[in-house]
Parts: C-alpha cells; sequence; structure tokens
C-alpha cells in the first residue's frame, strides 16, 4: 500500500508542513485540504511544480474535498485561528474547538484507521477534542508542540554557547503554553550538562525565552504566528510514524496515570512508530518538576471543561 500523507488546513502551517513532507519525502502522496475554495488547490499546485527542482518524485495535490483523506496513515490538523498581538493560546479555544471538531468528525469518517497529529491551538485541549470526537484509541491521536518547543530551547542553548545546534539536546514538557516545563537538569552539549556550560542567570533567561518563544515571533510577524518550524517539527513526527523511526519525540499524549497524572493530554517523551504513539517514557523527575508538570495537567483540565466535552 503506498504511504499517505494529508494536512488538513493549508495556511501557513499547513503549508509548510507540506513542504517539509516533500523536502523529505516522508510520503508518496501528499495531500492539502482546506474549506477555503481552491485555496488548497493552489498552494498544492505550487508546490507539485517544485518538483523537478529537487526531485520529489510522488504526488502533492490539493482539494476542499475531505473524502480524499481516504487511506491516509497519517493525517495532521492544523486548521484554525492563529495568534496576533496581545492575544493567548487559550483565547482562540472558543472558535477552534468548533473548527476541529468538524475536521475530526471527517477524520472519523473518511480515515478510521489514520493516526492524527494536532496542531491547532491551545494544542493539548484540541487533542482532547480530537480524542473524543473521532473515538480513536489513544495512540493514535498526539499533538505537536514539545518537538518546536525543544527545538526553541536547543537553539537558544546553542546560541547562547556559540556552539551547534546540532550538538544541543534538551526537552520541554508540559503543556503548550506559559506553564511548559523546559528540563534544565536533562539539557547537555554533546552530555556535558548545561549548568556546567552557563550561568543560573543565562539558564532562566533561556528558559524564560523558550517558554514566550511561540510569542516573540507573533509580536513580530502581528498579523500571525510562527509556521515555518511548527511545519518541521510537525512533519518530524509525520516521518516517524510513515516511516516506522521510533524517534523519541515529545508530543502531547494522553496520560493514565503515567507521572501521576490522568485524563489529560500533555507534552511528555514517546516511542513514535507506525502504530503512532508505541510508548510512553516515563523519566524520573524532581518533586519541583512533577509539581510544575500537575500545574500543567490542572490548567488542561481548565481547558477541556471549556470544550464542554
Ligand atoms: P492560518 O490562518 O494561516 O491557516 C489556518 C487555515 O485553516 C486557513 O487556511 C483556514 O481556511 C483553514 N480552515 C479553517 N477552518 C477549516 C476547516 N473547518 N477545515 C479545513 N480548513 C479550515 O493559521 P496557521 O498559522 O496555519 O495556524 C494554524 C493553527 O496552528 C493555529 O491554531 C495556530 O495557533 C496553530 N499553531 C500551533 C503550533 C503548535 O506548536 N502546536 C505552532 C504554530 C501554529
Ligand atoms: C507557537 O508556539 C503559535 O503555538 C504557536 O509558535
Amino acid at each position: 500500500m503506498k504511504s499517505k500523507l494529508s494536512i488538513i488546513g493549508a495556511g501557513a502551517v499547513g503549508t509548510s508542513c507540506a513542504k517539509w513532507a516533500m523536502i523529505k519525502s516522508v510520503a508518496q502522496e501528499i495531500v492539502l485540504i482546506d474549506i477555503v475554495p481552491d485555496l488548497a488547490k493552489g498552494k498544492a499546485l505550487d508546490l507539485a511544480q517544485s518538483s523537478p527542482l529537487f526531485g520529489f518524485s510522488g504526488k502533492i495535490w490539493g482539494t476542499q474535498d475531505f473524502s480524499a483523506i481516504k487511506d491516509s496513515q497519517v493525517v495532521i490538523i492544523t486548521a484554525g485561528k492563529p495568534r496576533t498581538p496581545g492575544m493567548s493560546r487559550e483565547d482562540l479555544l472558543n472558535i477552534n474547538k468548533e473548527i476541529v471538531k468538524s475536521c475530526a468528525e471527517k477524520v472519523k469518517e473518511f480515515a478510521p484507521e489514520s493516526k492524527v497529529i494536532v496542531v491547532s491551538n491551545p494544542l493539548d485541549a484540541m487533542v482532547y477534542v480530537v480524542y473524543k470526537i473521532t473515538g480513536f484509541p489513544k495512540n493514535k491521536v498526539m499533538g505537536m508542540a514539545g518537538v518546536l518547543d525543544s527545538a526553541r530551547y536547543r537553539y537558544f542553548i546553542a546560541e547562547a554557547l556559540g556552539v551547534s545546534p546540532k550538538d544541543v539536546y534538551a526537552l520541554v514538557m508540559g503543556i503548550h503554553g506559559d506553564l511548559m516545563l523546559p528540563l534544565t537538569r536533562l539539557a547537555n552539549v554533546a552530555g556535558i550538562p548545561i549548568t556546567e556550560l552557563l550561568s543560573c542567570e543565562e539558564i532562566k533567561k533561556i528558559v524564560k525565552r523558550t517558554k514566550y518563544g511561540g510569542g516573540e515571533i507573533v509580536e513580530y510577524l502581528k498579523t500571525g504566528s510562527a509556521f515555518l518550524t511548527p511545519g518541521l517539527a510537525t512533519i518530524e513526527m509525520a516521518e516517524s510514524i510513515l516511516k516506522d523511526e521510533k524517534r523519541v519525540l515529545t508530543c502531547s499524549v494522553y496520560l493514565e496515570g503515567e507521572y501521576g497524572i490522568n485524563g489529560v493530554f500533555l507534552g511528555v517523551p514517546v516511542i513514535l512508530g507506525k502504530n503512532g504513539v508505541e510508548k510512553i517514557l516515563e523519566i524520573k523527575l524532581t518533586s519541583e518538576e512533577l509539581e510544575v508538570l500537575k500545574e500543567c495537567a490542572r490548567h488542561c483540565e481548565e481547558l477541556i471543561k471549556m470544550t464542554g466535552l
């Protein structure tokens, strides 16, 4: 069976996902979908015309007909409003919950075998909406945020030290919002703890900048939010599933007792393979770190209540 990836929402993030999916040749067929007439068609055609230039030999096309997602192994949902300056991700909840609900219904109807990666904000609540509406098992529904937040964290550490970002390993757990938990204890440069390379003050500044990493870009862009790295971060997840790579990536997944948390989606490290979330890695956290994660869970519970599901 040929590999197929569908991307719902042909806005900034959806188009970035499609571009990275082509560059990385993650699937033989890529479908882009949007409710705006002809938008996905035009974006996909524009991308298709770049295939001869870098050698993508698969098929990429766009439509407003949701039945096109049939037989996809992975469906990405990016439909929804982005933030503008002064807005928090939570401010998007009321409008995006209806959009995401309608997309989830289509995924349930046309691609019941797929694994779903949700990108729309507020992320951890929107993944919950998709989980509830599709009724899919928890290994098949996940959210993208941790890969992006961790990439930002890694980049800021590399920048502060003047080293290659490739050699920086660090992870951000928790909610995709101001309460997120960039772990300083485990962050390292080629195995050397950052606490041996940077002062407490420098680390504090990097952690703060990471937490507001999305907001900083919104302030610059003014009319929308980040889309270039969000697209690549999402495709890293899709690729691990489509190619059964078993990568360890931080994803927003449904917790049932892990870290002492129940019934919410939060970012934790997981193994991603052809079955979606194949294993949740439960790492040892200090009591302070665990308290932050629990605070994230409480906040996510409040957001879930606001979805009415
Ligand atoms: P955008 O406005 O550029 O694109 C959104 C697209 O969704 C539009 O083309 C719109 O026509 C489409 N759409 C709306 N309702 C739809 C429906 N029912 N079915 C299909 N398509 C529909 O927004 P952008 O910048 O692409 O952001 C999309 C979402 O992703 C936002 O909610 C944003 O906050 C979120 N985001 C999340 C990130 C994360 O780390 N999880 C990172 C970046 C963005
Ligand atoms: C970001 O972090 C807006 O959630 C999006 O860039």
